[in-house]
């Protein structure tokens, strides 16, 4: 994990009061970076985690962690008394978890300040709201007439650990469109722009388009990866079909794989734009691909697993 980062304050207005921020997903990709940077940030951190949770131990020493599981809304209570905002990340695909209103119903009687993690698919349009969490939600949070900041996020680097469970077993990488190029923003990042947004005055209902630093297609990901692991690793191309053949094999809802396989042809033609909005938040360059590799180079060695 990276180190975190305490507000700089530049040029706004930080609230001087005491804070207790209730992170919903903390043991995710992102969750425990918000911790950390919170906690750094001298906020009070709470994690809710499902019942008998087995990740809890990707949660940061000082955070209160609370029981609570987002399909049961009211099992939410105890850890919202007494919040002044929540980092709320919807960790479904699809609109079978119904509670969302529910949720933010009583997330609206503790708090009005929400920043949530949703998708650059919404700014592009890509998401529907009538079957897509992300758009979904963010109707819903407007809806329930709370204050919220959006991160429309492009794909996590990450996303690239997905890779290496093939790279234990040979170095070649077989996946579909090689050449799409996305802008991946690194995770400790996107969780900073969050807490920036909790933390100071300055972003309330403001829609973020978060990207890394550098368009890079997916194949110099991959190589790049290869350079920091001191290995040299090739790309195979997957056939869309087949692609969305294991996709679907592997529990992704149809309509979720169609979009993303649909998403990443374009971007092969039309490689996806990148933002400052990092840069811009956090008054600092965003962490690039190559520096997120090498953080995670140890996994993707020869013989690692
Ligand atoms: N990956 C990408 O490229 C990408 C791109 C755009 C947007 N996003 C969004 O980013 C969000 C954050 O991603 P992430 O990778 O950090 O998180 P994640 O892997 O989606 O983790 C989800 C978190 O939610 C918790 N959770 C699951 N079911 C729950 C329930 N019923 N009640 C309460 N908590 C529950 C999980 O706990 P357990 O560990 O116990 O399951 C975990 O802490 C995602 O939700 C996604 O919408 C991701």
């Amino acid at each position: 994990m990276n180190p975190p980062e305490t507000p700089s304050g530049k040029g706004k207005a930080v609230s001087v009061k005491p804070q207790t921020v209730l992170v919903v997903g903390p043991t995710g990709n992102v969750g425990p970076h918000a911790l950390a940077q919170l906690l750094e940030a001298g906020v009070a951190a709470r994690a809710l985690v499902p019942p008998g949770d087995p990740a809890v131990a990707r949660i940061p020493d000082g955070t209160e962690v609370f029981e609570g599981d987002l399909a049961d809304p009211e099992s939410l209570v105890p850890a919202l008394d007494g919040v002044t905002g929540v980092f709320l990340m919807w960790p479904f695909f699809t609109l079978d978890v119904s509670t969302a209103p529910a949720v933010l119903e009583v997330i609206s009687r503790y708090t009005g300040r929400v920043v949530f993690v949703s998708s650059i698919g919404v700014h592009i349009g890509l998401e529907p709201v009538d079957n897509n969490c992300h758009a979904y939600l963010e109707q819903q949070i407007e809806k329930a007439g709370l204050t919220w900041t959006f991160l429309q996020t492009t794909g996590f680097a990450c996303n690239a650990l997905g890779w290496a469970g093939q790279l234990d077993g040979g170095d070649v990488v077989r996946f579909p469109y090689g050449g799409a190029v996305r802008t991946p923003v690194h995770e400790a990042d996107l969780a900073a722009v969050g807490v920036r947004a909790l933390t100071e005055d300055g972003h309330e209902n403001r829609r973020y388009v978060v990207t890394g630093p550098e368009p890079l297609s997916q194949a110099e990901q991959l190589r790049i990866i290869g350079a920091a692991a001191g290995r040299e690793l090739a790309w195979a191309e997957v056939a869309h079909d087949a692609a969305r053949q294991a996709m679907v094999g592997a529990g992704w809802p149809p309509a979720y794989a169609d979009g993303a396989l649909e998403y990443f042809a374009t971007l092969v033609e039309a490689p996806e734009t990148r933002t400052d909005t990092v840069a811009e938040v956090l008054g600092r360059p965003a962490r690039t691909f190559r520096d997120w590799a090498e953080e995670h180079a140890d996994r993707f060695r020869r013989g690692a697993a």
